[in-house]
């Protein structure tokens, strides 16, 4: 069992996964990565895909639980998606094996690798070129709404509010990348500076920073 957080650990479940939980769940009612249970109906022209170009080479620098770098994999695209909670990654990378071991995923798992560190440090050692970088950093929860997802609850409680989003996103742009894309709830404003584009979906705003676009170049001038 490993815990980052005295609430929170990771363990295995009756059924061999590794699961995320609160220390006092009964073994079996935590959260567990199972791609089996991501809808792809549609995902070549989600919002998601979109936003990102299309196929490409993408790295998704907030893994979190990996449900979008599975969509942006099941849609074509070779994914490097890097994650620096230790206890987030294990359970992570424990689904994305038994995907690797299953036929019907196989090949989307194929296109999704893994790696374990800070974003902020990792964007300027990567090697080749990417298509697009996306950022899902975690925001504050919105006061008097619905409980969030127990899954969204849990990565919270280990990795907190992500307070150094701005670094990330100058990171990003510190990169030759030609476009980065951030997720952000409807209500939340921009990081940093007004986006080139905005992609809405039903429940998120995707900002996009792309090519010879203004919002691109002042975030590579304040990266500089
Ligand atoms: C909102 S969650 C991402 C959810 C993810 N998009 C999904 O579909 O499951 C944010 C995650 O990004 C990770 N994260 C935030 N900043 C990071 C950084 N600089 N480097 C690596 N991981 C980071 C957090 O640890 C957290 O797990």
């Amino acid at each position: 069992m490993v815990g980052a957080d005295p609430q929170v650990v990771a363990r295995i479940d009756p059924d061999g996964r590794m699961e995320m939980a609160w220390s006092d769940d009964p073994c079996g009612h935590g959260v567990c990565v199972d791609f089996r249970r991501v809808s792809l109906r549609g995902v070549a022209k989600s919002a998601l895909v979109r936003a990102c170009g299309g196929r490409g080479r993408i790295v998704d620098a907030t893994a979190g639980l990996g449900g979008d770098a599975w969509l942006l994999s099941a849609a074509g695209s070779d994914v490097c998606a890097i994650e620096r909670s230790p206890i987030v990654l294990r359970v992570l990378a424990d689904g994305l094996q038994r995907a690797r071991d299953d036929a019907r995923m196989s090949v989307v798992a194929a296109r999704l690798e893994l790696q374990d560190g800070d974003a902020i440090e990792l964007l300027s050692k990567l090697r080749g070129e990417w298509t697009a970088i996306y950022l899902d950093p975690m925001y504050p929860p919105k006061h008097g709404s619905a409980l969030a997802q127990k899954s969204i609850r849990l990565v919270r409680a280990v990795v907190g509010d992500d307070p150094d989003a701005d670094a990330l996103l100058l990171a990003a742009a510190a990169t030759r990348t030609q476009r980065i894309v951030v997720k952000r709830p409807h209500r939340a404003p921009s990081l940093l500076c007004p986006p080139d584009a905005q992609i809405e979906s039903k429940l998120v705003r995707y900002d996009i920073y792309a090519g010879a676009g203004r919002g691109l170049r002042t975030l590579r001038e304040r990266a500089a």
